[in-house]
């Protein structure tokens, strides 16, 4: 029989690509989602992509803070595992628990290692809250590491991601945030189909290789591809909470990312140069070799695959799940 995770948040951004790469690979998926930051139409848009396999994937509009909601559903089957996208502190650790279901895989952030004194970030670095949101991964990483330390029966699997940047290259399923974009790429999507004027570059005096600042992007496709690994990797009888990074272990600075979007989608756009945002930090990406090694899994696309992928997400849906529906 297949396996049956639950997954948290899966209509968003990086779980509606992960559910679709679970349906994919054989995987039964149930989806809970109160749609806060998402739309269902990403959910009907992935159980289209996955053909014969979308019969494999259930939605409930559901918020995770509703624990008798949340014990009805654990009651009504079993779940092998749970992948938590929701951000949320409360893991329902209890109601899982409670049904014998003990297999986690948990999204935390590069942002755990603040502005690191070298890099390549190895999983060891020391870790802290540059602000609120790196506050709750902190929090939740050791909460789980406690989990675990009070019951060893617990597999818990941390995965620190780098950029998540690009989409499906179906051009169908794609990053659609509200309001104002706080992130990069989603910012210069705007840009280019004509959201927005211009984009604001935030700091041109780092000590990087052209001043701008210097990240790890990830297609969203093989971080997807990475939580398959780690649902794998929570079979291994030794696994306890183990961290992984999710990154390409290459570095890409600010104007290196824009002018590879811009050779993909033949589009200008247009930039501001302005002081450093704060709170950023100057170059930040991820050793890979943990996650190669343990999880045997590898990021397999660059920055201009990204950057065409994105773009021909944001010039199907130029205003996200709000656009008119695309043609495939
Ligand atoms: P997202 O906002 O697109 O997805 C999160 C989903 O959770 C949304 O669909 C939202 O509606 C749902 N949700 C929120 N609160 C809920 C609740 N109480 N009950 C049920 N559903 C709820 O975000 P994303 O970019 O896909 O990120 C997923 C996870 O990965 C988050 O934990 C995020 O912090 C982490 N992460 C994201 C990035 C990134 O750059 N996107 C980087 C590192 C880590
Ligand atoms: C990348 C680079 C900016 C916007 C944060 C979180 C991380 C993850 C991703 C989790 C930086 C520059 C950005 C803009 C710019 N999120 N930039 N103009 O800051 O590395 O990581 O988001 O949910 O955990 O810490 O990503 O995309 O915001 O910035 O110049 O309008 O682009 O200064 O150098 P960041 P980002």
């Amino acid at each position: 029989m297949s396996r049956n995770i639950l997954v948290t948040g899966g209509a968003g951004y990086i779980g509606s690509h992960t559910v679709l790469q679970l349906l994919l690979g054989g995987y039964k998926a149930v989806v809970v989602d109160n749609l806060d930051n998402s739309s269902e139409t990403s959910i009907n848009r992935v159980r289209e992509l996955a053909g014969k396999h979308g019969s494999n994937l259930i939605f409930h509009q559901m918020d995770l803070r509703d624990k008798p909601a949340l014990e009805k559903l654990f009651a009504s089957q079993t779940f092998d595992a749970v992948i938590h996208f929701a951000g949320l502190k409360a893991v329902g650790e209890k109601v899982m628990a409670a049904h014998g279901c003990k297999k986690l895989v948990f999204s935390s952030s590069a942002t755990v290692y603040g502005w690191p004194k070298v890099v390549p970030c190895t999983e060891e670095f020391p870790i802290c809250a540059m602000n609120p949101y790196g506050q709750t991964k902190l929090f939740i990483e050791e909460m789980c590491r406690d989990i675990y330390k009070s019951d060893s029966e617990w597999k818990i699997i941390l995965l620190r991601y780098f950029n998540p940047v690009g989409a499906h290259s179906s051009g169908y399923i794609g990053e659609d945030p509200r309001g104002i974009p706080n992130n990069l790429m989603p910012f210069v999507q705007q840009v280019a189909v004509g959201r927005r004027p211009e984009l604001t570059v935030f700091g041109t005096d780092y000590g990087t290789k052209d001043g701008t600042g210097v990240r790890d992007y990830i297609h969203v496709v093989d971080l997807a591809d990475g939580h398959i690994a780690a649902l794998s990797k929570l079979s291994d009888p030794s696994i306890g909470c183990e961290v992984y990074n999710l990154g390409t272990g290459k570095g890409t600075s600010v104007l290196e990312m824009v002018a590879a979007f811009e050779k993909a989608s033949g589009k200008e756009i247009p930039i501001v140069k302005a002081g450093r945002r704060p709170g950023d930090a100057e170059i930040v990406y991820a050793s890979t070799e943990k996650a190669e090694r343990e999880l045997n899994w590898k990021a397999k696309y660059g920055i201009d695959e990204m950057c065409q992928d994105q773009w021909n997400w944001a010039s199907k849906n130029p205003y996200g799940y709000g656009s008119p529906e695309p043609t495939k």
